[in-house]
């Protein structure tokens, strides 16, 4: 049983005190967010997380995790003082694509004016390459009187929706430091998960943070670029994507063509490397490829609606007397996160079109209704679907994936569905009386 101090209490710091909390340690999560931390106390979540509300629940009434706004409280309690500190505050992406350090910059601070006796500071945000030694010289210079600390980088690889999963069954847990011992103690951390530790230096395990967000997100361009091709040649990329994943030097995961990449990571990671790259004076052109590829992937659904019901006009009145139902505003099922939210973009691209768009989304409603305007958010799925000229598929939630396909034909105006998911198979749909359009399934309308 060790004492942890969390800070910050989002997607990654919340599931990070809490899962440390479930294995027994005893976890204290600082946010400077008031209203989060009373709600959190009182066992209520900020964000849609599947599992994560009953195990919060559960730790509280054992008394193993608690939630402050004070530094102090986390790091100096005197029946348990914290020995290991993590920082788990938000990245957002800066106006030139780099990370913004400004909330780690504020956390290190915060620790080194607090700390009274000797911590282990570790990294769990995703940052820079060099930032483990900025943080380094910054809880340096700000100690009133040098108290002993290292820093170690851990980044996180939770996937939103299956992140408790993600972290109690990890494929490797990465520790990089400058200092073996301090890498040695966060180590007995994860033993009890069983998965492969490695310990390397911090520059290196912030790079593999970086290397492995950027690759994915290369696997998902590539098959939206093979899906492209499918279209014009005729093949079906999910076929395609099958028959490569068989090969284990490929693998089937993160090779479903769609809408793109979207959401808090994939999109701020590679143009964060993309950026340090640049600054080294690097030409990162693959990474600049696959964001281009990612941006094309939401054009080109767009361009679908416009073949199937557009009307003559210039492209800005394209869609004009249309009317188009969007299914999913998250960025990806099981998450309420609209950060980079492909959805909405599409979204914002129609209404630029002249169309009427009305959107129904199993949880996403909410945080979506702050960034749109002029979309009719409906109760359910049908009511987004009545009187459309097209719908878009546009999330992979599983009510999603058997939809009435009688009454969806009977309650559209025309029959045009768009699935950004491949989730239906495109004869069955043609059968059912549809005009169907997946992404890549062997149809010449790429354009
Ligand atoms: C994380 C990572 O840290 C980011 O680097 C990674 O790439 C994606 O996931 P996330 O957990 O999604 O960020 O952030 P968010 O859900 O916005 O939560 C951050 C929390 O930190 C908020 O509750 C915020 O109030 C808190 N915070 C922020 C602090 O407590 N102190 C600060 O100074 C700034
Ligand atoms: C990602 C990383 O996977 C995780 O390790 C951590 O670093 C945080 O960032 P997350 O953003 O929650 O997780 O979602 P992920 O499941 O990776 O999906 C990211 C985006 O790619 C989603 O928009 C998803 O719809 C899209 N995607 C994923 C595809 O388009 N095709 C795929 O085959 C897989």
């Amino acid at each position: 049983m060790k004492n942890i101090a969390v800070i910050g209490s989002g997607y990654v710091g919340l599931v990070t005190g809490t899962c440390f909390a479930d294995l027994g340690n005893s976890v204290i999560c600082v946010d400077i967010n008031e209203e989060r931390v009373h709600d959190l106390q009182n066992g209520i979540m900020p964000i849609y997380e599947p599992g994560l509300e009953e195990m919060v629940r559960r730790n509280i009434a054992a008394g193993r995790i608690r939630f402050t706004t004070s530094y102090a409280d986390a790091l100096n309690d005197t029946a348990k003082p914290a020995e290991l500190v993590f920082i788990a505050v938000n990245t957002p992406m800066g106006v030139d694509g780099e990370a913004e350090l400004r909330y780690v910059r504020s956390a290190a601070e915060s620790i080194a004016k607090t700390m009274d006796h000797s911590l282990v500071i570790i990294n769990k945000s995703t940052v820079p390459v060099g930032t483990g030694d900025w943080v380094s010289d910054i809880v340096k210079n700000t100690q009133p009187t040098p108290i002993p600390f290292s820093v170690v980088s851990n980044p996180e690889f939770l996937r939103e929706g299956a992140a408790i999963t993600d972290f109690m069954a990890p494929d490797r847990v990465v520790l990089g430091s400058l200092n073996e011992e301090a890498a040695q103690r966060v180590a007995q951390l994860y033993l009890p998960l069983r998965g492969p530790i490695m310990i390397t230096d911090l520059r290196t395990a912030e790079m593999i943070k970086y290397a492995s967000n950027a690759f994915l997100a290369t696997k998902i361009s590539f098959i939206n670029e093979i899906a492209n091709i499918c279209e014009a040649l005729g093949a079906d990329v999910k076929e395609v994507a099958a028959g490569m994943g068989y090969d284990k030097r490929i693998g089937r995961a993160f090779l479903d063509a769609g809408l793109g990449y979207g959401g808090s990571c994939f999109p701020k990671d590679v143009k964060a490397l993309a950026h340090m790259a640049n600054v080294q004076g690097k030409h990162p052109q693959l990474l600049e490829a696959v964001m281009m590829i990612n941006t094309d992937a939401r054009r080109l659904i767009v361009s679908k609606v416009r073949n199937l019901i557009g009307n003559n006009g210039t492209h800005l009145n394209r869609l004009e007397g249309r009317t188009i139902g969007v299914l999913g505003l998250a960025f990806k099922a099981n998450t309420d996160d609209i950060r980079e939210s492909q959805p909405i973009d599409i979204i914002r691209m129609l209404q630029a079109d002249g169309a009427k768009v009305q959107a129904y989304d199993p949880v996403a409603m909410k945080n979506a209704s702050q960034l749109l305007q002029n979309v009719r958010l409906c109760e359910d799925t049908y009511e987004a679907i009545a009187g459309c000229d097209a719908v878009i598929l546009a999330t992979e939630w599983n009510e999603f994936k058997n939809l009435d396909l009688e009454r969806m034909h009977k309650l559209m105006r025309t029959p045009v569905v768009i699935d950004g998911r491949n989730l239906y198979d495109p004869q069955a749909m043609s059968a059912a009386g549809f005009i169907y359009r997946g992404v890549g399934r062997g149809y010449a309308t790429a354009n």
